[in-house]
C-alpha cells in the first residue's frame, strides 16, 4: 500500500493509535468502537474514522475495530513489522540516558554501536558496548548494514554527512540545526526543549484563561 498521500498530521497521530491500541490488547480488549476510542484518546471519533479511512478504513458498521487487526495494521503502516538496527553518536549524558533505555530495543529499533570522538571515553562501556572511535563511523555503517544513526550536536552536519555517504536512511536528529540531505534520508528532529516551550504555553493559557 503506498501512503504517500497521507498528511503529516495524521502520521504524527498514528504512533498514539498504535499505543493505546497495545495497551488495550493488554487488557484483553478485542474490539472498539471509534467512540470508545475516541473518549480514550481524545481524538474525537469523526477524526479517528477519518483518519482510519486513509488506509482503507478497517471498522465495520456496527462492530467498530477490532483492535488485534487495527493494531497489527497500524503497526505495518509505520513499518514496525520489522526490526531497525540503529547507532548511536555522542555518549554523553542524552547518549548514555538513551543507550541505557531499553524500550526501543523492545520496540524492534536496535542500538548496535556508540561511538564518541573524545578519546578519554572511547573504550569505555555503556550496558554491552564498548565505546568506539567516531572517526570510524563511515566505515562501520559501510559495512553493518545501520538503518538509524541517532547524532549529536557538535558537528552535526559533518557527521550527517558522513553517514550519508555510508548509506544511512534514517537520523534521528537531537542537535538543534536543521540538517541538509537528500530528499531520500529522513530526519526526524527530536527537541525536548521546544516540547518544554509548549509547555510552558499551555500552563500559561491555562493561569490566564
Ligand atoms: P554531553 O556533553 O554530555 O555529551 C556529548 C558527547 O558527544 C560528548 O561525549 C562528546 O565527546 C560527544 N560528541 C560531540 N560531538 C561529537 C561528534 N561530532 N562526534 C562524536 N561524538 C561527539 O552532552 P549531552 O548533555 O549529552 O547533550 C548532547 C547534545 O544533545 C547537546 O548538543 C544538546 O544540545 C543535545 N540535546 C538535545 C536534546 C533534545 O531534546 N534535542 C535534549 C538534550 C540534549
Amino acid at each position: 500500500m503506498g501512503n504517500k498521500n497521507i498528511s503529516m498530521a495524521v502520521i504524527r497521530r498514528l504512533p498514539k493509535y498504535y499505543r493505546y491500541l497495545a495497551d488495550l490488547l493488554s487488557k484483553d480488549v478485542q474490539r472498539i468502537s471509534s467512540k470508545e476510542l475516541s473518549e480514550i484518546i481524545g481524538f474525537t471519533a469523526s477524526q479517528i474514522r477519518q483518519d482510519l479511512n486513509n488506509f482503507g478504513g478497517f471498522g465495520q458498521q456496527g462492530y467498530g475495530y477490532n483492535v488485534e487487526a487495527l493494531h497489527k495494521e497500524i503497526g505495518k503502516i509505520l513499518g514496525l513489522d520489522r526490526k531497525y538496527r540503529a547507532i548511536l553518536i555522542g555518549a554523553g549524558n542524552l547518549g548514555q540516558a538513551l543507550t541505557n533505555y531499553t524500550g526501543f530495543r523492545l520496540a524492534g529499533f536496535e542500538t548496535i554501536a556508540v561511538f564518541d570522538a573524545n578519546p578519554k571515553m572511547i573504550g569505555l562501556k555503556i550496558r554491552d558496548f564498548e565505546i568506539m572511535d567516531s572517526d570510524n563511523v563511515e566505515e562501520f555503517v559501510r559495512e553493518n548494514d545501520v538503518d538509524i544513526a541517532c547524532i549529536p550536536k557538535n558537528g552535526a552536519q559533518l557527521v550527517a554527512d558522513k553517514l550519508v555517504r555510508a548509506g544511512i536512511k534514517g537520523i534521528w536528529n537531537f542537535a538543534p540545526i536543521d540538517l541538509e540531505v537528500p530528499s531520500d534520508i529522513i530526519v526526524e528532529n527530536v527537541n525536548l526543549t521546544e516540547s518544554l516551550f509548549t509547555l510552558s504555553y499551555l500552563m500559561k493559557e491555562n493561569l490566564e484563561g
